[in-house]
């Protein structure tokens, strides 16, 4: 991916870091044990294509304050959780639960693969990311590296914000109009850019300190990658709101929950062949 300026995107990288530092505290505590996104769509549908099983060994990439480290704990799980983010690992570590020892957090940028590869290869059961691939400057090496540290058969689950109804290339509407003397509203996703997206600045929680940059990717993009590093795709989940009133803080006129047709993230399973 290049930039508007036709330079590399992951020239933005040490810029994104200082961004993601920068917004940690916040985004600790507004996220705090999980938003209705993390609460209602994406932990449920990587649960399922997780499947964990008690003592599996996985590494967590780009795992924030570590909502999901926590909870894969608390499955059972043996977690290694990874962020590039100092600032992200203090507020995750600083979260104590009763299963501190399943869990050993890292400074790990996703964008290097040595650094992934350096935890040893063919080590983990599963592998997953959550929210993230869509922040990062360059995603091959991330997928290379998976790819070594999965033992055969071993899965990677990753979600993100779906690549055709959820990116800096689109924008949300609604519309209201009598039909058969009802009132009627509508909502709707336009699509402007999604073939060719440069990396875009946006916000990902109103009020942050700082705009984030976005990496948004069609899927023939994001799923090239996986199948270069020699990944294979067999799970796929695209989880939308049920109705206005499942998530408080979504049911604004143009919240995601009113958009019952329309997913925001979608979650996929790659494995590593036997
Ligand atoms: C939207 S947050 C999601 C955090 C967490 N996975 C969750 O679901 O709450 C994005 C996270 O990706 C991390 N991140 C972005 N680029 C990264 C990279 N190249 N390597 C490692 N972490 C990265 C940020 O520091 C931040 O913690």
């Amino acid at each position: 991916m290049v930039t508007e300026n036709n330079t590399p995107a992951v020239d933005l990288n040490e810029e994104v870091r200082a961004i993601w530092d920068q917004n940690a505290a916040f985004w600790d505590e507004k996220m705090g044990e999980g938003n209705d996104f993390q609460r209602i769509l994406i932990a449920p549908a990587c649960e399922r294509l997780l499947a964990l099983q008690a003592d599996e060994q996985v590494l967590e990439i780009a795992c924030g304050n570590g909502v999901f480290t926590r909870r894969m704990a608390q499955l059972g799980a043996l977690v290694t959780a990874t962020d590039f983010s100092a600032q992200f690992l203090e507020h995750a570590r600083a979260r104590k639960t009763a299963y501190d020892d399943q869990i050993a957090y890292h400074l790990v940028d996703a964008t290097q693969e040595e650094q992934i590869v350096a935890f040893g290869t063919q080590r983990f059961d599963a592998a997953i990311c959550n929210m993230a691939i869509m922040d990062m400057a360059e995603i091959d090496p991330l997928m290379r590296g998976v790819r070594q540290v999965l033992k055969p058969g071993g899965r990677f689950v990753f979600a993100l914000c779906h690549p055709c109804f959820n990116t800096t290339g689109t924008a949300v509407s609604a519309e209201e109009a009598t039909v058969n003397g009802e009132v009627v509203t509508t909502h709707s996703v336009k699509v402007t850019t999604y073939l060719h997206q440069t990396p875009q600045k946006g916000i990902g929680i109103i009020g942050q300190p700082a705009s984030q940059y976005y990496f948004d990717r069609p899927l023939h993009v994001l799923f090239n990658a996986c199948f270069r590093a020699g990944l294979v795709m067999d799970g796929l989940e695209e989880p939308a709101f049920n109705h206005p009133q499942d998530g408080s803080t979504l049911n604004r006129a143009l919240g995601w929950a009113n958009y019952s047709e329309i997913p925001p993230v979608l979650v996929a399973r790659l494995r590593v062949p036997h």
